[in-house]
């Protein structure tokens, strides 16, 4: 096969810096402040998580490699899917373990990375690309807003791992699965890993780890503002902070002013004030249980095929497709 990458680019630059100031404005204004954590992921903030999922205390991304690693070749098994998609792809780390198992089994034509880093995935489709010898077609957008024009090429099996879906709150993972599945057609197929519900002593480490990597890529929500819109924050005066929120089941991650302080931003002629001790809210970090999830599926019209957990039961993969 001669390997093809081409790139549609939903989201660029101007449209992102516009998206970017829109919600800096309204979050900075809401009670408690609040930031997406959308805003992580910059070049050093997406080197930063890298770091993250290399951690001791950070079992989820070794904990999904084990079951891809032991799953994936049943996974190719599936009839049918000629277009393998991954929302939130990155740089596509583990999925490398879908793509070999799909083109060993011979039914691989295309790839179909989706994800807001068009750098990221500029570089990581060329790769795969020669790699593997695949043709590869690249969508930058936001899945919480261009869903709908993921590529409808072949029968896909379309990915979403890493337990990124844990960064919704139950209302947006239902308008999530209901568009996703709104535009899947029946013979088509949806795996999506979620990290599990477990001792909060190894959820609060994963995101408060003893090198202090986690606080840094928290921080850096700042620095991102700092370097987008001009903003005058100091990351420094700032404390990481991970609650265990056991009614939602969810991480919290803030960042705590150590002391009262002022903050300029400038491309939004903006001034903002924070008490001592008042928290920024980062991130949410979803956990879920097998019925939980099951449930959330299938009332967006999903059934699920199959569902495994690695040998420590820390981490679960779904495979689901539409109900009949
Ligand atoms: C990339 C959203 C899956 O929630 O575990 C890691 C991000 N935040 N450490 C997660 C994250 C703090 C990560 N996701």
């Amino acid at each position: 096969m001669n390997p093809t990458v081409s790139v549609d680019v939903h989201l660029a630059p101007a449209d992102w810096a516009a998206v970017l100031a829109t919600e800096v404005r309204a979050g900075l204004a809401a009670t408690p402040k609040v930031l997406s954590p959308v805003w992580f992921y910059d070049e050093r903030g997406s080197g930063l998580f890298d770091e993250i999922t290399r951690l001791d205390e950070y079992y989820l991304t070794r904990a999904e490699r084990a079951i891809l690693t032991t799953h994936a070749a049943n996974i190719a098994h599936l009839p049918g899917p000629s277009t393998l998609a991954e929302l939130g792809a990155g740089t596509s780390d583990k999925t490398r373990l879908l793509i070999e198992a799909m083109r060993d089994h011979g039914s691989l034509e295309r790839f179909i990375p989706f994800d807001v880093s068009e750098q990221t995935l500029r570089s990581a489709s060329a790769t795969i690309a020669d790699e593997y010898g695949l043709s590869v077609r690249a969508v930058v957008g936001d899945f919480h807003r261009h869903l709908a024009l993921l590529p409808r090429e072949g029968r896909r099996l379309i990915a979403f791992l890493g337990g990124t879906i844990g960064n919704l709150d139950p209302v947006q993972r239902q308008c999530f699965f209901t568009a996703l599945s709104t535009t899947m057609e029946a013979d088509e197929w949806f795996l999506i890993g979620t990290d599990l519900v477990k001792d909060p002593h190894r959820l609060l480490a994963a995101y408060d780890d003893a090198r202090g990597v986690t606080a840094e890529f928290n921080r850096n929500a700042l620095r991102v503002l700092n370097l987008q819109l001009g903003a005058d924050f100091d990351p420094e005066a700032f404390d990481h902070l991970a609650l265990w929120n056991v009614e939602e089941a969810w991480i919290e991650m803030r960042l705590r002013a150590r002391r009262a302080q002022h903050v300029h931003i400038d491309q939004l002629d903006l001034d903002v004030d924070f008490a001592a001790g008042e928290d920024l809210w980062t991130e949410i970090s979803a956990k879920f249980t097998p019925v939980g999830l099951g449930e959330e599926l299938a009332s967006a019209g999903f059934a699920i095929e199959a569902s495994w957990t690695d040998p420590d039961g820390d981490f679960l993969l779904t495979l689901a497709r539409l109900q009949d």
